[in-house]
């Protein structure tokens, strides 16, 4: 499961992602749990791995800044603050480019990407090697500390552990600096080895720091609580048994036996009225699917979304966990 970073074993790890694989890898930070952005399913087994209990955004490791470019919309201060501190441990919450080709469960649906441009000799190989975009959390199982050799990633996942390329310690150890320039103000939603006054110095203002943000630097608040989510506009039924006359379905395994209220069956829905997390049942493709068919169901025409049951255990518990969410704001 180790490989040694040198360049059989980059392009070792190149060839995982490229095959749709998950790859352990340093950064100048902590070491990265890493896939291919623009693969649902790929991005999919990294929360499996992590056993997160929820779909919180992933950051987008790239190689430059004119690579980047092709990911988000940058203006200005954005380029600014890039050129100061890129490569490096800042991440930048950006405008989503329509046509970026980044999976919507990396985003978990919002219209933002969390990008930055990692200075670590290996990931920078890595980077160069597969030539595409990264999503990467820290490499550890959920709500264990975060990893700096590629010992602490061994020990975290036991025998699932993924190929990790062993590049020594992490010189930070601690997550980058996370700017959200999306906004009117640049606010700073984790604290990080980039500070205030060091951003201050480029933008000519110091960003404001997300309430809770600052309390504890050695160990960020779960940023997901601080984060925006991503909920459709639709109204949410959870665990329907039926599909009422004006709803969308989303669906999880069959549907042989879903009825729609005032007759007929929920297979013969018109096609943009009815999406499948997984016709199989299988939870890693479901919730490779989840955040695009939600927005696909939103935009539907329909008055509601009536969601199938959808187990509880492995992914199901991140997946339940959204929708619950999303119903709730319904
Ligand atoms: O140092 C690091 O940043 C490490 C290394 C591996 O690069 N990565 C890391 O990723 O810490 P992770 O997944 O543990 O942290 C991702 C956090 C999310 O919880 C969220 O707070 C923020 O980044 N984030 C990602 N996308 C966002 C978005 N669109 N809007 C706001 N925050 C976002
Ligand atoms: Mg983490």
């Amino acid at each position: 499961m180790f490989t040694s970073a040198d360049e059989n074993g980059i392009l070792r790890a190149a060839d995982v992602l490229r095959t749709g694989g998950v790859v352990a890898f340093p950064t100048e930070t902590v070491y990265g749990l890493g896939a291919d952005a623009r693969k649902g399913a790929a991005v999919a087994r990294i929360y499996e791995l992590k056993s997160r209990p929820s779909f919180n955004p992933l950051i987008v490791h790239i190689f430059d800044l004119a690579a980047a470019e092709c990911y988000a919309v940058f203006d200005g201060p954005a380029r600014a603050v890039a050129r100061a501190f890129w490569p490096g441990p800042l991440t930048l919450v950006l405008p989503l480019r329509p046509d970026s080709g980044i999976d919507p469960l990396v985003t978990a649906g919002l219209e933002t990407v969390a990008i930055r441009v990692p200075a670590h000799r290996v990931a920078r190989e890595l980077l160069a090697a597969f030539a595409g975009p990264i999503a990467a959390p820290s490499a550890n199982r959920s709500g264990k500390l975060s990893p700096t050799t590629p010992l602490h990633v061994a020990a975290s996942f036991g025998v699932d552990a993924p190929l990790i390329l062993a590049g020594g310690a992490a010189a930070v150890g601690l997550e980058s600096t996370i700017l959200d320039l999306s906004g009117r103000d640049p606010v700073i939603l984790r604290p990080g080895a980039v500070t205030p006054d060091d951003l201050a110095a480029v933008l000519g203002r110091v960003p404001s720091l997300v309430q809770g943000a600052g309390e504890d630097p050695a160990r960020p608040k779960s940023p997901g609580l601080l984060l925006k989510h991503y909920s459709p506009n639709l109204p949410i039924r959870l665990r329907a048994i039926d599909v009422k006359a004006d709803e969308a379905l989303l669906a999880f395994g069959s549907t042989r036996f879903m009825g729609v209220q005032g007759g007929g069956a929920a297979r013969d829905l018109p096609e943009q009225m009815m999406r499948n997390l997984s016709e199989s049942g299988d939870l890693v493709e479901a919730a490779a699917n989840l955040f695009r068919y939600l927005h696909e169901l939103d935009a539907s025409g329909a008055a509601g979304i009536a969601v199938m049951d959808i187990p509880d255990t492995g992914l199901g518990l991140a997946i339940n966990d959204r929708l619950r969410r999303a119903a709730g704001r319904g």
